[in-house]
């Protein structure tokens, strides 16, 4: 399966199980190889993210035991070395956790230098300036990061900017160096807090986590722990606007409300209807235009960049003209003409794109550049008039589970097809 076929039209009703945070689990996996005992991890979304990390960790030898689709159990005794394969790497950036992982637990690592990405450079030079403020030798010879340390020591360690990377993978590192490290200017994602409360069931002694200073105390050794990520915030993030995308009334469940405020607060400021709940949000539109707004792309409690393809998509049928900015990432507009092909009326200037809303979107043929861009074309497809094709929707497979399926349960009209056996006659679909 390549494409997804869409139908828009249908207002998505129901409810909607939200599973584990992708990017806590990438880090948490990483982090689980630190022990030599045996570590199980609940909660884990089946994507091929997570997917490509577990295979990347058995590649270095670490047991990898999978119990059910959302279960595993990792056990780090049995890595050979310290040395990631640059395949690895391509397959998955957030193999750099072995970078904090490896030098934590036997000083050394050889992990490759991870490349760009279509959402922008993405350097780690904060994560190497944090590592070497603690002892590391670090080298970068034929596009390997060489790191090894005689002695791994706490250190103090101002960031330049709240990476959500360089914080996690200074954490991993601290948490088995001697003494102490402060990380100022740390990332507060939730993903993060999730990373260092996972760390912390293993023996470690990290405080402060989901703050902007976060003090590692380092220990010898981690012992086992069983361990459930928290839920995805983007994952509900994505539902929460196809809902309001598509004249629907969807409750995410499974979900911790306040990670949402930021995508909360939004919709209800353009005209939604928000309830929140113990462990699920409602968000519902009457179908009628929303309004206009500005989104400026935070680090967290601010409004998410994962989340700036979608509200763009969103925002393409609103009432007057809207204002996106993206802070963080330097070309994460990838997907614009893509809506523009679906009627969007969008202009991007620098870190803005400038959204005019319009009656209506139509179907098209439009592909995916990248994950969230992905699911934000799906979204516009489920609200457009006519039949979508939305291709690539590998990128979506990355982070989205069941994502057709779940949308389906929803009412959506979706189908995943193998764009070898499909072919399109204007408005209509038929499969061969
Ligand atoms: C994580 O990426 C997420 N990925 C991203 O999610 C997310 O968009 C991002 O955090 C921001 O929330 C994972 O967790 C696997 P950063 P990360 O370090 O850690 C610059 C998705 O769709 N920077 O917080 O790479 C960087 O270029 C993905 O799930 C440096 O300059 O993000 C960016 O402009 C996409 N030097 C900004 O900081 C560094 O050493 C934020 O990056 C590190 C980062």
């Amino acid at each position: 399966m390549d494409q997804y076929v869409i139908k828009g039209g249908n207002p998505l009703v129901g409810e909607v199980e939200i599973g584990g945070a992708k990017n806590a689990a990438l880090a948490i996996i990483t982090a689980a190889i630190m022990t030599d005992e045996t570590v199980t991890l609940e909660n884990i979304p089946d994507v091929s993210d997570i997917n490509a990390l577990l295979g990347a960790i058995s590649f270095i030898g670490a047991v990898v035991e999978r119990v059910d689709r959302h279960t595993v159990r990792i056990n780090g005794s049995t890595i050979s070395g310290s040395s990631v394969d640059y395949d690895l790497i391509k397959k998955i950036r957030a193999s750099y956790y072995l970078l904090g992982a490896l030098i934590g637990k036997y000083k050394k690592a050889e992990v490759p230098l991870p490349g760009g990405c279509t959402i922008g450079s993405r350097p780690i030079d904060q994560h190497l300036k944090g590592l070497e403020a603690m002892g590391v030798d670090i080298k970068i010879e034929h596009g390997d990061i060489i790191a090894e340390a005689s002695e791994l020591r706490g250190a103090h360690i101002f960031l330049d900017m709240a990476s959500v990377g360089a914080t996690i993978n200074i954490m991993m590192a601290a948490t088995m160096a001697r003494g102490k490290t402060i990380i100022e200017n740390a990332a507060r994602e939730p993903h993060v807090v999730d990373a260092a409360n996972f760390l912390n069931s293993m023996g470690a002694n990290i405080k402060g986590a989901g703050t902007e200073v976060i003090r590692i105390r380092g220990v010898q050794k981690l012992h086992k722990t069983t361990y459930s990520i928290v839920p995805d915030m983007i994952e509900a993030g994505t539902y929460m606007v196809a809902a309001a995308a598509t004249g629907g009334d969807v409750t995410v469940t499974n979900v911790i409300p306040k990670h949402l405020e930021a995508i909360s607060a939004k919709l209800k400021e353009i005209g939604c209807t928000v309830e929140e709940f113990d462990d699920a949000v409602r968000v519902a539109s009457d179908g009628r235009r929303l309004k206009r707004t500005q989104v400026k792309t935070l680090p967290y409690p601010g409004f998410p960049t994962d989340m700036q393809p979608q509200i763009a998509a969103l925002l393409t049928r609103s009432l007057g003209t809207s204002i996106i900015t993206e802070n963080i990432f330097d070309s994460r507009f990838k997907y614009v003409d893509e809506l523009v092909r679906m009627g969007a009326s969008i202009k991007v200037k620098g870190d803005s794109a400038i959204i005019t809303g319009c009656e209506k979107l139509t179907g098209a043929r439009v592909e995916a550049p990248d994950l969230r861009a992905g699911a934000a074309l799906v979204i516009a497809a489920l609200s457009a008039e006519g039949v979508s094709v939305v291709e690539d929707i590998v990128y979506i497979q990355r982070g989205y589970e069941d994502f057709d399926l779940k949308l389906k349960r929803l009412g959506a009209d979706i189908t995943g097809v193998d764009s070898t056996r499909f072919f399109r006659k204007k408005n209509e679909v038929q499969i061969s």
